[in-house]
């Protein structure tokens, strides 16, 4: 079966990135990176796209007249590349409803919080600041509203008392490299459909439930 042709964009160290590269390297992977695109010169994701020996290109939107010409030429090097499914990993930029649209439903996000709590940026220091006693990440299709759409994944981790936001993030990062590749396996399975604000997934869900702090004896 051909595997799922996947891009993914990046801004930064690109650790979702590798996680996503450490899943398709599995014998029965049903997907595969035949693009990496990043807006930072110097983003180290792109070290580990070289060394994993994908395509990978920067395309600064620094260097586009326009946020409209910087997103055409994404979706001509991600179209050019038979991409079928687009990974926001860390990709820093917002985008405009225009390339949503022309990826809708094939784009998705990672993002470091229990959407929709904490949309935006610096979750973790707003997660400690709120008192909130479980963080996370979700996965998501991307809409345009930021850090808007339906949900495919999403982890749960707990707070503790004596967390920093470094100490948190650190632990919501592991579970990102988790569900990220998980989203992915997900769709290209064919077990996830958008059915209006929502998706419906043909998979199981975990029994139980957590409790932060845990009941004592
Ligand atoms: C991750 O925490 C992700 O949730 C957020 O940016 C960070 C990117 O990390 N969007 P990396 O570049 O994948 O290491």
């Amino acid at each position: 079966m051909a595997r799922l042709k996947v891009g993914v964009l990046i801004s930064g160290s690109g650790t979702n990135l590798q996680a996503l590269i450490d899943d398709c390297a599995r014998a029965e992977a049903e997907s595969e990176i035949v693009l990496v695109l990043s807006n930072q010169a110097d983003a180290f994701g792109l070290t580990r796209a070289e060394r994993a020996d994908l395509p990978h290109r920067v395309i600064d939107h620094r260097e586009h007249s326009s946020r409209a010409a910087f997103e055409q030429a994404l979706s001509q090097a991600l179209e050019a590349s038979g991409v079928e499914l687009v990974c926001l990993a860390g990709f820093m930029r917002v985008l405009t409803a225009e390339f949503v649209e022309r990826w809708r439903d094939r784009l998705i996000n990672i993002h470091p919080s229990l959407l929709p709590a904490f949309k935006g940026l610096d979750t973790h220091a707003r997660a400690i600041e709120a008192g909130v006693r479980f963080a996370g990440c979700t996965v998501h299709f991307v809409r345009p509203e930021v850090d808007n759409g339906p949900i495919i994944v999403q982890a749960a981790v707990p707070v503790l008392p004596d967390d920093t936001a470094e100490t948190l993030a650190a632990r919501v990062l592991r579970e990102e490299h988790r569900c990220l590749p998980l989203a992915v396996r997900l769709i290209a399975q064919g077990r996830v459909s958008v059915v209006g604000a929502r998706c419906v997934i043909d998979a199981e869900a975990p029994g139980g439930a957590l409790v932060n702090p845990a009941p004592g004896p």
